[in-house]
């Protein structure tokens, strides 16, 4: 119990690594904000909390709309009545894509959810934190946040964006109890890789280090250990959690 009496938020937390989170903080104890623009499905997540015994609740939220992300932090602050802790997971991929054929309308879209709406998050996130007397934030990059790929440039460099924005806010409240850090998924088997043929993802599987993907829940464990007092004297660090992927390319 980990998380006994923290209030957390956890944007896309209705799918992939953003439910595993919300259910792997909720058993923990912390009371969730379910965060997410698939409303039926946050519904349907905090339920099935609510159903294990857990306390959660599902906020309609679009982390590229200012107001929409201030209406989560509210969310949390009226439902539980402060905010302790955050893990910003919503994000959104992109099909591999020349430079030519990288729309401007493409390139948009990935980082008005990858780059600018995680500093949404972090500038309504950070001042209820404060208010609470400190807190923990986790954000989701990707291995294409800390390495390039061919064809990615929308992706790729929104997650560097995220990657170097979560240096930079760690550096800035590191002396006011607000730890911020991140993690860099390597390829994990959620809906977002889903849109792949399965021959596809287990050719692919087969020349990674581990010969596997990984799972949401190996990224949720990550994600628990940094947001808690574990990881007291860490942040400002972007984790890769890709099975030794990384490290071998
Ligand atoms: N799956 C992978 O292999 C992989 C690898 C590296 C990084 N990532 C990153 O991990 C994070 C989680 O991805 P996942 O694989 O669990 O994907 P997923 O598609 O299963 O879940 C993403 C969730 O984010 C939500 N979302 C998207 N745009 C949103 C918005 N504007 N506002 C609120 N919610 C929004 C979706 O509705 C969905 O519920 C993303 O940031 C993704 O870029 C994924």
């Amino acid at each position: 119990m980990r998380f006994e009496a923290k209030v957390a938020v956890v944007t896309g937390g209705a799918s992939g690594m953003g439910e595993a989170t919300a259910r792997r903080l909720a058993a923990e104890g912390a009371k969730v904000v379910v965060a997410d623009r698939n409303i039926e499905a946050a519904e349907s997540v905090a339920l099935t909390i609510a159903a294990a015994g857990g306390i959660a609740v599902s906020q309609y939220t679009d982390v590229a709309d200012p107001a929409s992300v201030a209406k989560m932090v509210e969310r949390a602050v009226s439902e539980f009545g402060r905010l302790d802790l955050a893990a910003n997971v919503a994000g959104v991929a992109q099909a591999p894509t020349s430079l030519a054929e990288t729309t401007l309308e493409l390139w948009d879209r990935v980082h008005a959810v990858n780059d600018r709406g995680l500093f949404l998050c972090l500038q309504s996130e950070i001042p209820e934190m404060l208010k609470a007397g400190g807190g923990a934030i986790v954000n989701v990059s990707s291995l294409n946040g800390l390495r390039s790929f061919a064809q990615m440039t929308a992706y790729g460099s929104s997650k560097f964006g995220a990657t170097s924005t979560t240096g930079t806010i760690a550096a800035e409240f590191a002396g006011r109890k607000i730890r911020v850090n991140g993690v860099a998924p390597g390829s994990i088997d959620t809906p977002m890789l889903a849109t792949l043929p399965r021959e596809t993802l287990d050719a692919f599987s087969a020349t990674l280090p581990m010969k596997r993907l990984g799972t949401a829940d190996e990224i949720a464990n990550v994600i628990a250990f940094l947001l808690s007092d574990e990881a007291s004297y860490v942040s400002g660090v972007m984790l890769p959690v890709d099975g030794g992927w990384l490290a071998s390319s």
